[in-house]
């Protein structure tokens, strides 16, 4: 029998697709995004019907079929628990370590410093500690103790209690569920697709959700709300938010926390952390001036660029959300990290069930050897 030639290697899409727009990279059965329409579908579900679930449901719905044992929301509330003081016990050598890094760095080194032999499972054990590490990461920044978690509490409510708020409100701890679920996942974005790539070469669930983490650190990506808060404090009052936001728009700057590259109406997340926040009670008047801010912004945005649709974007309402439930503008990449976790560990799962090594192609355009 003659011997079966080695096949020739497949030829590299000769056009390159920078930023692999419209590249269908992965098959997922747990998040949708159709920016055209501005929906937003998870497991199955539109993000608005999820807004008022907690956030171990919807972690029951991304890991379903994928996790192993199966777990109902019950007891997943109360794995997470028990992961949270497990974290809670590996944090503390660390603690003296991260006194010198920005929220962001120190999330990024307590994570890398989960054991790949940790006893719990990986995916609860990963989503269970970014609360335990981002509230001890605030707390030591004020120069305060960490609050050791309660395993029996809901991961919203324990989050806030170790942030310092030992009986935190039902709204709040509503609030900051609804925050966790809109953005637990987001199809293929940078991070998400990061966090698949390390899964695909078998690394191991905490090194792919830290390189998810080290992906959403980025300015382009989970960067910033915090520029929103910036922008409303220096808008200051009323009489200044027409002319401020002229001024800002006549200098070619962005209004923070408006447009969206996938998103052409608007971005679903936007309404439902809207919801959220109106249910807060509004000492300040923060929420109200905001959303004048909001309608000037629309306004003026429709006026200025007629050809291209700008609507308010998910991080206009995270700002909000995470102001009004008491977090620091600096720790909002680290809150945003807890909720999307949930979204990086069922991808690392989803992945692993393909087993397939995720290795593209590149077009070669230097000088070839002579
Ligand atoms: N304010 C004013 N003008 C804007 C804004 C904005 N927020 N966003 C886009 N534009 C304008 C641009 O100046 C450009 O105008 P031009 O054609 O006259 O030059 C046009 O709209 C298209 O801009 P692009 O950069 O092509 O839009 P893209 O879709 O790539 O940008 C992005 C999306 C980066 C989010 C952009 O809208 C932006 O910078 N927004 C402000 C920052 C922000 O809110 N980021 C959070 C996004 S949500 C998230 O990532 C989770």
């Amino acid at each position: 029998m003659a011997p079966i030639a080695p096949s020739a290697p497949k030829l590299a899409a000769q056009t390159p697709a920078p930023g692999l727009d419209d590249v269908i990279a992965a098959e997922t059965r747990l998040s949708h995004v159709d920016g055209q329409a501005g929906k937003l579908i998870i497991a199955g579900y539109h993000l608005q019907q999820l807004a008022h679930w907690r956030f171990e449901q919807v972690l029951e719905l991304l890991w379903r079929d994928l996790a192993q044992p199966p777990l109902t929301a019950e007891e997943i509330g109360k794995a997470l628990g028990k992961a949270r003081v497990t974290a809670f016990s590996l944090m503390q050598p660390l603690l003296a370590g991260i006194r010198t890094l920005s929220p962001v760095e120190a999330l990024r080194l307590l994570l890398s410093a989960l054991p790949d032999d940790a006893a719990e499972p990986h995916h609860v054990l990963a989503v269970a500690s970014v609360p335990v590490f981002t509230a001890a990461i605030v707390r030591q920044a004020r120069g305060l103790a960490p609050v050791s978690p309660n395993a029996s509490c809901s991961q919203a409510e324990d989050f806030l209690r170790m942030l310092g708020d030992a009986n935190p409100d039902d709204d709040k701890v509503k609030a900051l569920d609804t925050y966790l679920v809109t953005v637990s996942d987001h199809g293929l974005n940078a991070s998400t697709f990061t966090a698949r790539v390390i899964a695909s070469t078998k690394a191991g669930m905490f090194s792919s959700v830290v390189g998810g983490l080290c992906a959403l650190k980025g300015p382009l990506h989970g960067g910033a709300p915090g520029p929103v808060l910036d922008m409303l404090d220096d808008i200051g009052d009323e009489t200044r938010i027409e002319p401020w936001l002229a001024a800002a728009l006549d200098r070619g700057e962005r209004l923070m926390g408006f447009g969206h590259r996938i998103y052409r109406v608007r971005d679903p997340r936007a309404d439902v952390l809207k919801g959220a926040v109106s249910a807060l009670k509004d000492g300040s008047g923060r929420i109200a001036f905001a959303g004048k801010v909001e309608t000037a912004a629309l306004h003026l945005l429709k006026e200025r660029k007629p050809l291209r649709p700008l609507q308010t974007n998910v991080e206009f309402y995270t700002a909000l959300v995470l102001e009004a439930v008491g977090f620091p503008r600096d720790s909002f990449t680290n809150v945003f990290a807890a909720g999307r976790m949930a979204g990086w560990t069922a991808h690392v799962l989803e992945q692993d069930q393909t087993g397939r090594l995720i290795r593209p192609q590149s077009c070669y355009v230097g000088t070839m050897p002579s």
